[in-house]
């Protein structure tokens, strides 16, 4: 037996609830931006994937039209770090609405780091940083996807394995499920791909 729900025909909590309690876990784009008139703006996106490996391109979706979508319209830019476990209360602080003049990495006693090759900063919490131009906006009706080219990437040295790429244990991100829940990072298997 299977329920089946169809965008007419939703589950009694909506077709939103279904599509995030299904379609999890989701990484979290801890998203930085400037307003322009230069008001730091941070807000968790777990709408968010690698949108193209060449250019590298990052996707973040905008549920409606919030400050982080004005501020990429305007000034062009964003960055996007990935938090660790440790500071999962934090990025979840960094969620509440407040007004665009607020300086969200203040008022959540964040650092607001200087970014490498855009004008809006960092998280100097957050062990990496994705920092992007606008590639697209991508209007979606009452959505919008942000695309963005990364331009630099900056990884704390202490999350680096070996080989120079991030290690997952080290970095420990934790990541958005349904509800109001939010997922540990899992444990890890090792399995390569057949035929290569
Ligand atoms: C873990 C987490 C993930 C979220 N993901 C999204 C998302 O993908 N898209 C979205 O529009 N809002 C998302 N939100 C809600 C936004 O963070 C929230 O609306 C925030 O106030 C937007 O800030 P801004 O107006 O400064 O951009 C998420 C919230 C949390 C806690």
């Amino acid at each position: 037996m299977r329920t089946v729900y169809t965008p007419d025909s939703p589950p009694a909590k909506g077709i939103y609830p279904l599509l995030t309690a299904s379609i999890a876990p989701r990484p979290i784009a801890w998203v930085s931006t400037l307003s322009p008139d230069g008001v730091p703006n941070l807000a968790p996106y777990s709408f968010f994937t690698i949108a193209c490996t060449d250019p590298a391109i990052l996707s973040i979706t905008s549920v409606g039209r919030k400050d982080t979508y004005r501020n990429v319209v305007e000034t062009g830019e964003f960055v996007a770090s990935i938090g660790t476990e440790s500071l999962m209360d934090t990025i979840n602080a960094t969620s509440a609405p407040v007004r665009p003049d607020v300086d969200e990495f203040a008022a959540n006693g964040l650092t607001a780091e200087p970014s490498d090759a855009v004008a809006a900063p960092r998280v100097a919490e957050a062990p990496i940083a994705f920092e992007c131009v606008r590639h697209d906006v991508v209007d979606l009706g009452t959505s919008a996807m942000l695309l963005g080219r990364v331009v630099s990437v900056s990884v704390r040295d202490d999350v680096l394995a070996a080989d120079g790429l991030p290690d997952f244990a080290a970095l420990a991100p934790p990541s958005r499920l349904g509800r109001n829940e939010w997922g540990l990072a899992p444990a890890v298997r090792r399995l390569d791909r057949p035929g290569r």
